[in-house]
C-alpha cells in the first residue's frame, strides 16, 4: 500500500544517502525500482550479464557484472524471472550473508512445486531471502526500512513458508467479488424462475394463454429490482448482526465468526452489484411506455371506452400512489448512486471517517428505507389478490430481508440499546459473571 507521497519518501530518503542497494536485473521492473530508490536517497548498483549493453538505466546509478555489484551492497533485489535464477548458483559464495529480496510473481498459479523464494533459498543457501516474509528478522527489518523510505507500508507476512501465497496475490481474480457474484447469480436465477412460474407457466397451464414474450422485459424488470433490493439489504444485515453480537458478548474485542467477517469484507462489492441491478431496473422502466404490449393495452382500453361511450374517471388515490412510489424510487436511486460513488477509493480517500460513515451508514439506511417504501407502495393491495399456485407476488418476497434489516436497525437505535452499543464501541467491556 502506498501510504505517502514520493516527496515525503524523498525527504525521508535523505537519511539513507550513503546506503547502497543492488538490483539484479535491468528490465522495466529493475529500472523503476532503481529510480525510486535513487529518488529516496539510496545509491543504486545494477548487476547485469552484459553491463556494457545495459541501456536506459536511471541517471546516477551504476552498472557492473553480478559478482562486482553483489560486493557493493548488503541488500540485493532480484528483479529477474524465476526461469533465469540459474545464474545465481555460481554466485552463491558472493551472496553469502547478503539479504536477497525476491520480488518475483508467476504468470499462473501452481506451475512450480515450491515458491520462487524457497527455490531461491535452495540455490543460494547462504543468503537470507525476503519477500516480505522471510526467516531472518534482521533481513526483514532491513527491507522494511527500504520499503518505508520508498513510501510504502510494509506488512510482515511471517516466515518464508508464506512466500507461495504472497507470490500468488497478483494472480487472484477478483477475490472479494466471488461471494457477491455467487449471491447475485443465485438470486437472479431464483427470482427469474419464480416470476416465470407465476407469470408465464401458470398462465399457460391454467388458461392456455401464451405470455412467454414477457420474459424479455417484464420478467427482467421484476427479477432485477428484487435482486437489487435484497442485495442492498444484505449490505446492511451483517452490520446489524455484528451490533447484536457485540451486545451479546458485552465487548467489541471478541472476534466475529469467520462467515460474518467475510460477509462484512465484501459489503462494498455487494452494494456495487446491487447498484448495477438497480441501474438495469431504471433502464427497463424507461422503455415501459414505448413497449408494443403496453401501447396495445392502452389502445384497446381507450377504444373500449369510446365504444361504450364511457369516461375514464380520475382516481385520486391511484395518482398519489403512483407518484409516491415513483418518487421514492427516484430518491432511493439517487442516494444509491451517491453511495456507489463514495465507495470508490478516489472519492472515499477525500472524505474523513465521520463523513464516510455518515454517507455509508446513515444515508445507506435511508436509501434502503426509500427503496423498501417504493416497493411497498408499488405492491399496495396486490397482496390481497389470490395467489397463483400458493405463490405470493414476487415483490412480497423481496421485502423480507429489507424489513428484517430495518427492524433490527430500529431496535439498535432504541435509546437503551444505542447507549449500550456506543459504550461497547468506545471500549467498555461487561465483567464476566455480572
Ligand atoms: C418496481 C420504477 C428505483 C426496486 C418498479 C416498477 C416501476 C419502478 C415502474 C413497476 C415495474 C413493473 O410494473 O413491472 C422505478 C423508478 C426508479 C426505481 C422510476 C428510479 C429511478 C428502484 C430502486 C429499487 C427498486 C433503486 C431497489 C433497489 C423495485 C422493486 C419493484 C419495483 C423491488 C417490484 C418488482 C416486481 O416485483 O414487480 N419500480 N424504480 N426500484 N422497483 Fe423500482
Amino acid at each position: 500500500m502506498n501510504c505517502d507521497s514520493v516527496e515525503m519518501a524523498g525527504l525521508r530518503g535523505k537519511v539513507h544517502q550513503q546506503e547502497t542497494v543492488c538490483i539484479f536485473g535491468t528490465g522495466d521492473f529493475g529500472r523503476s525500482l532503481g529510480l525510486r530508490l535513487l529518488q529516496s536517497g539510496y545509491q543504486v548498483v545494477y548487476g547485469s550479464r552484459d553491463p556494457k549493453n545495459s541501456l536506459l538505466l536511471p541517471e546516477g546509478s551504476k552498472v557492473m557484472a553480478h559478482e562486482a555489484a553483489a560486493c557493493e551492497a548488503r541488500v540485493i533485489f532480484l528483479a529477474v524471472q524465476r526461469e533465469h535464477y540459474g545464474f545465481l548458483t555460481p554466485l552463491a559464495p558472493d551472496l553469502e550473508g547478503k539479504v536477497l529480496v525476491d520480488v518475483s510473481n508467476n504468470i499462473r498459479r501452481g506451475i512450480y512445486p515450491e515458491s520462487n523464494a524457497e527455490y531461491l533459498t535452495r540455490l543460494v543457501p547462504g543468503a537470507d531471502v525476503v519477500l516480505l516474509c522471510g526467516d531472518s528478522s534482521e533481513a526483514k527489518h532491513l527491507v522494511v526500512n527500504i520499503a518505508q523510505s520508498l513510501g510504502f507500508c510494509a506488512m510482515d507476512k511471517g516466515s518464508l513458508r508464506a512466500a507461495a501465497d504472497l507470490e500468488d496475490l497478483p494472480l487472484q481474480l477478483f477475490p472479494l467479488w466471488r461471494l457477491p457474484f455467487s449471491i447475485a447469480i443465485a438470486l437472479v436465477a431464483f427470482c427469474f424462475f419464480y416470476v416465470l412460474t407465476r407469470d408465464v407457466i401458470y398462465e399457460r397451464v391454467t388458461t392456455g394463454k401464451d405470455n412467454a414474450f414477457r420474459i424479455m422485459v417484464s420478467l427482467a424488470n421484476k427479477a432485477f429490482p428484487i435482486v437489487a433490493l435484497v442485495m442492498l439489504a444484505l449490505c446492511y444485515l451483517p452490520g446489524a448482526l455484528a451490533g447484536f453480537l457485540q451486545l451479546y458478548n458485552g465487548t467489541k474485542y471478541r472476534r466475529f465468526p469467520d462467515w460474518l467477517d467475510r460477509w462484512m469484507l465484501c459489503r462494498k462489492q455487494l452494494g456495487l452489484l446491487a447498484l448495477a441491478f438497480a441501474f438495469l431496473h431504471v433502464l427497463y422502466t424507461l422503455v415501459i411506455p414505448i413497449r408494443y404490449y403496453v401501447r396495445y393495452r392502452i389502445n384497446v382500453y381507450t377504444l373500449s371506452l369510446v365504444k361504450d361511450n364511457a369516461t375514464y374517471e380520475f382516481d385520486n388515490v391511484a395518482a398519489w400512489r403512483y407518484d409516491s412510489y415513483f418518487s421514492m424510487g427516484i430518491l432511493g436511486f439517487g442516494l444509491f448512486v451517491l453511495l456507489g460513488i463514495t465507495s470508490l477509493p478516489s472519492v472515499s480517500n477525500s472524505l474523513n471517517w465521520r463523513e464516510f460513515r455518515f454517507i455509508q451508514s446513515k444515508l445507506g439506511y435511508l436509501t434502503l428505507l426509500l427503496c423498501t417504501a417504493h416497493t411497498f407502495l408499488y405492491g399496495w393491495d396486490k397482496f390481497l389478490k389470490p395467489y397463483k399456485w400458493w405463490l405470493p407476488p414476487a415483490y412480497m418476497l423481496s421485502l423480507v430481508v429489507p424489513c428484517v434489516v430495518l427492524i433490527l436497525k430500529l431496535i439498535l437505535l432504541t435509546p437503551c440499546m444505542d447507549r449500550k452499543i456506543t459504550r461497547i464501541r468506545q471500549g467498555w467491556e461487561r465483567q464476566s459473571g455480572i
